[in-house]
């Protein structure tokens, strides 16, 4: 399996930290931001690992990541020109995954324990698609999952009224269809191209499976949850990676 790390984005609710290096490079707990995701995904055994960042700040990406040899991985780096949406940037991952299975992580997510049993369950997964779940008291922050008793039944992007408390977060994983589910999905209203609607048709095929996270898990978009991810990874400070 190959990894991605989605870091594109102005971060404009961070600004003005965000003027002058990417969101992904701002400090959490004693590391930057991104570094959290590049463990998160050595630690479940992904090796190669493709970043995606917006032109504007991929110099400082690179010179923090490098050639991976310090995580012990190897990076390759792929510029998102326009800000397109999540399934925009991971389109740009279909050389680079090679027909493999894929794992894909937003590089502002930030989780109290490793993921690597979901990884592991994918894994094992003969094909199709995964998600992670946690219960949050803010769901119209996110993708929200409508459950029956044993599947996902639709994901609501930012839905006003949610239907549930479980968020998707910011961990998606893969068959290599994914890029023709890609090519077959349409831009929203906002003029982007949603991972949600990606799992839908997942959904829609009878392929997509899921699992609950343990622990916290905070994206660090915002002020609130920028604080939060800091508070989380100064606590137990990242040991669960190490
Ligand atoms: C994105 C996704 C959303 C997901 C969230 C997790 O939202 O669109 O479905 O729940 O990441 O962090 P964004 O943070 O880009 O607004």
């Amino acid at each position: 399996m190959k990894g991605i790390i989605l870091a594109g984005g102005v971060g404009t609710r961070l600004a003005p930290l965000t003027e002058v290096t990417n969101k992904h490079l701002l400090p959490v707990g004693r590391e930057p931001m991104i570094w959290h995701p590049v463990k998160q995904l050595v630690k479940s055994g992904i090796k190669e690992i493709l970043v995606v960042t917006s032109t504007s700040h991929m110099g400082d990406v690179v010179n923090s990541l490098g050639s991976g040899k310090r995580f012990g991985c190897e990076f390759t780096y792929r510029v998102q020109e326009e800000a397109g949406g999540i399934a925009h940037a991971l389109a740009l991952a279909e050389q680079f995954s090679e027909g493999q299975k894929i794992v894909i992580l937003l590089g502002d997510n930030i989780f109290e324990y490793s993921i690597a049993e979901h990884v592991h369950a994918f894994q094992d997964q003969p094909s199709g698609a995964r998600v992670l779940l946690k219960e949050v008291g803010d769901p119209e922050r996110y993708g929200v999952a409508a459950l029956d008793e044993k599947q996902v039944v639709a994901i609501e992007e930012k839905p006003v009224k949610p239907k549930s408390n479980y968020a998707v977060v910011g961990c998606y994983m893969y068959d290599n269809q994914v890029f023709d589910v890609i090519r077959n999905t349409k831009p929203s209203a906002r003029g982007e191209l949603e991972i949600t609607a990606v799992n839908n048709l997942y959904i829609k095929s009878g392929q997509l499976q899921y699992s609950f996270v343990k622990g916290r898990w905070t994206d660090a978009g915002t002020f609130d949850s920028f604080l939060e991810a800091n508070t989380l990874l100064l606590s137990n400070q990242n040991r669960i990676l190490e």
